[in-house]
């Protein structure tokens, strides 16, 4: 069955749906995630598995999306019910809604963060402090009430607004103008980062590979890293694609999208590490390499507090162009399932996803000792969202695309109907059919295998 609906709004430019969808992939975890994966887990051996982890993983995953997106022209939940009416397939959308409603609810509270610090970088200075006075910083501002939860609801207030203002005037709208901001500021630090003395240093720990340090967990977590940072797995790329063109062809969206999320994550590590290591910082791991070490590097630098500022502004960004799109996956759901407004849709979203990220705001602070299977809330929804239901989803949706998808009508739509070719299309229905399902169900087995090690 197709959705012959014309009147359904789609973006209004090809430039618009690839800055769009390159927005939604572009994110915190290319900026912050990615180089400090990367960094410690063997440098350019990591690279080489992450980039053969999206091409043949990630992007397949991506280009089924892009037809079920396009080809039911629905949100993620009703574009399974319309291309296989009467079963149960479309709980694959049901789970990706849910997905983008649980990550939103930890992703806004790094996101208000990144407002935090560029206020900071305004109206403080950064010069002078030691890597502790960072550190304790930000446990004293994460842990607070008020002040996190107030950049919480600008930053909800921001996206609200975006997506309550529509699909072309608001969400591509804003894509347009805030990916080439993201990228003139990235280029503009990775020029400032690989111009202090003793760059090179960071430049040979991020890109010497070291093959010592690959093993069957960094393998299966540049997996789960490749899934994340490409928006696959819970619906976000179908939701997307529903507002494609006919024209538009995917093969080659998806391609670029993938490039462009890729280069970006490897910019973000050469923007970083050449300037952690020029001043002498050890690069350390996780949430601390963004919000403790940078700020730390920064107050070593001549104009500190316009380098942590256009730093914090472009995280900002980055963050910005993503939840939008997370919001999107639910907002379409509301407004298209349940039939209500779009401007009533986006309010029970954003209220609704308020209520969670608080939650996970104050699991830093005063509900620090409320955990599950040992992880705080806020570490709980991440677990489960990046962890577990995006590599289910992105194997269901494998299965689904590969084994009950008709070939000739996947043809047809990934070819607008015959108009471009798709050379490897044998080879890209084995790998749907096949190979990804299998790697990926590999991914989420052993995550189980750790969920039943973290019971016990
Ligand atoms: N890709 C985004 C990032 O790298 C996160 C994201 C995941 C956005 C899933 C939408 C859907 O930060």
């Amino acid at each position: 069955m197709i959705n012959t609906d014309t009147t359904r709004v789609t973006f209004g430019s090809r430039i618009g749906i690839l800055l769009a969808a390159a927005g939604s992939a572009v994110g915190l975890g290319n900026i912050w995630r990615f180089p400090y994966m990367l960094g410690s887990n063997g440098g350019a051996a990591f690279l080489l598995i992450y980039i053969f982890c999206i091409i043949f993983l990630g992007l397949p995953v991506m280009i089924a999306e892009f037809y079920i997106g396009r080809h039911s022209k629905s949100n993620a939940a009703g574009a399974f019910r319309i291309i296989a009416p009467g079963t149960k397939w479309s709980v694959i959308g049901y789970i990706g809604v849910l997905a983008a409603f649980l990550i939103l609810g930890f992703y806004f509270v790094i996101a208000g963060w990144t407002l935090e610090y560029i206020f900071q970088s305004v109206t403080e200075t950064f010069v002078d402090k030691s890597v502790d006075d960072f550190r304790v910083a930000l446990s004293d501002f994460s842990s607070g009430i008020f002040r996190p939860v107030l950049w919480i609801i600008i930053f909800i207030a921001i996206n609200h607004l975006i997506v309550s203002t529509g699909v072309k005037k608001g969400i591509e709208r804003s894509a347009k103008l805030l990916m080439p901001l993201l990228f003139v500021i990235l280029i503009i630090l990775c020029v400032r980062s690989l111009t202090l003395p003793g760059a090179s240093a960071g430049l040979d720990f991020l890109f010497r590979p070291d093959f010592s340090k690959i093993n069957s967990s960094v393998l299966l977590s540049t997996m789960g890293q490749a899934f994340f940072s490409l928006s696959v797995g819970m619906g976000c790329m179908i939701t997307y694609s529903s507002y494609f063109k006919d024209t538009t062809n995917l093969q080659r969206t998806a391609l670029e999208v993938t490039l462009i999320d890729a280069m970006i994550a490897i910019m973000a590590g050469v923007m970083i590490f050449p300037a952690v290591f020029s001043f002498g910082i050890e690069p350390t791991a996780g949430v601390e390499l963004v919000f403790i070490t940078l700020p730390n590097v920064f107050g070593k630098m001549f104009l500190s507090n316009f380098w942590s500022c256009i730093f914090f502004i472009l995280l900002s960004v980055a963050a910005l162009t993503s939840t939008i799109s997370l919001h999107e996956v639910a907002t379409a759901y509301l407004h298209e399932e349940m039939k209500i407004t779009r401007k009533r849709a986006t309010l029970f979203v954003s209220f609704g996803v308020l209520t969670l990220a608080i939650l996970s705001s104050l699991s830093f602070g005063i509900l620090k000792d409320f955990t599950l299977l040992g992880l705080t809330f806020f570490d709980l929804l991440d677990y489960i969202t990046a962890k577990l239901m995006l590599p289910f989803g992105g194997m269901l949706i494998c299965i689904f695309v590969g084994w009950r998808v008709d070939k000739k009508i996947l043809k047809a739509e990934l070819t607008n109907r015959g108009s471009v070719a798709f050379y490897f299309f044998t080879i890209y229905c084995f790998l749907i059919r096949y190979i990804a399902p299998a790697a990926i169900g590999f991914v989420f087995l052993n995550e189980l295998g750790l969920l039943r090690f973290l019971k016990s």
